[in-house]
């Protein structure tokens, strides 16, 4: 069973997402298209019993960790982020994030939230390898990714639709070269 634990950085700290974290607040980031427009999830309004279905079926599942992203200063929740699913066998996981209140963005915090989930996967699951995808045209994902060490391995041609055209996914990647093959 893999457990989701408290991980705490500089400005935010990660907890554990349950259902009874779904508010109203969280439910508007979900559909609201400034916010959504890279989230495969934009295809359908959200209610609070969706989002909670969505929490509770991620929490019951024991190949992910799905945090709350919560600000050290203020205690609001401020986003989420995924490291899941995680495939034991190639010691590898993908990692997938939401800053959902707006005020907070270009402050550094998805770089930081990138940073405290990598360094869990590789120090504490002993994963080799985080892969992530984004469309081209998300750069304040593109460019968190990069900042906290991940490559660009690759592009996935005309993979995703987004206003009226077809659009590349960027594939990324960190790997931690450090870390052994686990034979057990
Ligand atoms: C994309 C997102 C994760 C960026 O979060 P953030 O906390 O603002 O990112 P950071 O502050 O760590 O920014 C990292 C870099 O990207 C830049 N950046 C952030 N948003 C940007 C944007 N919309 N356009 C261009 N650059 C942007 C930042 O300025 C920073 O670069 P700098 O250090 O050179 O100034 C956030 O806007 C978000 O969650 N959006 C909605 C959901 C989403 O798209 N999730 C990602 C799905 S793959």
């Amino acid at each position: 069973m893999l457990k989701t634990p408290l991980l705490t950085g500089k400005q935010i700290y990660l907890k554990a997402l349950m259902q009874t974290d779904v508010t109203d607040e969280y439910v508007q980031w979900l559909n609201d298209s400034s916010i959504n427009q890279f989230l495969e999830s934009r295809y359908q309004t959200q209610t609070a019993a969706s989002c909670r279905h969505f929490v509770g079926e991620l929490q019951s599942q024991n190949n992910n960790c799905f945090w709350g992203i919560y600000c050290n200063q203020s205690k609001q929740h401020i986003g989420n982020i995924k490291l899941g699913p995680v495939n034991k066998l190639y010691q590898r996981a993908t990692i997938g994030l939401l800053i959902g209140n707006k005020s907070y963005w270009g402050k550094g915090i998805a770089t930081e939230a990138i940073n405290l989930v990598s360094d869990f996967a590789f120090q504490k699951l002993s994963l080799h390898k985080i892969d992530a995808g984004c469309y081209v045209s998300n750069q304040g994902s593109k460019k968190a990714f990069l900042k906290a060490g991940y490559q660009v391995e690759g592009l996935l041609k005309d993979h995703f639709f987004y206003q009226n055209k077809f659009e590349h996914c960027v594939l990324l990647g960190k790997i931690c070269e450090n870390s052994q093959k686990d034979t057990q």
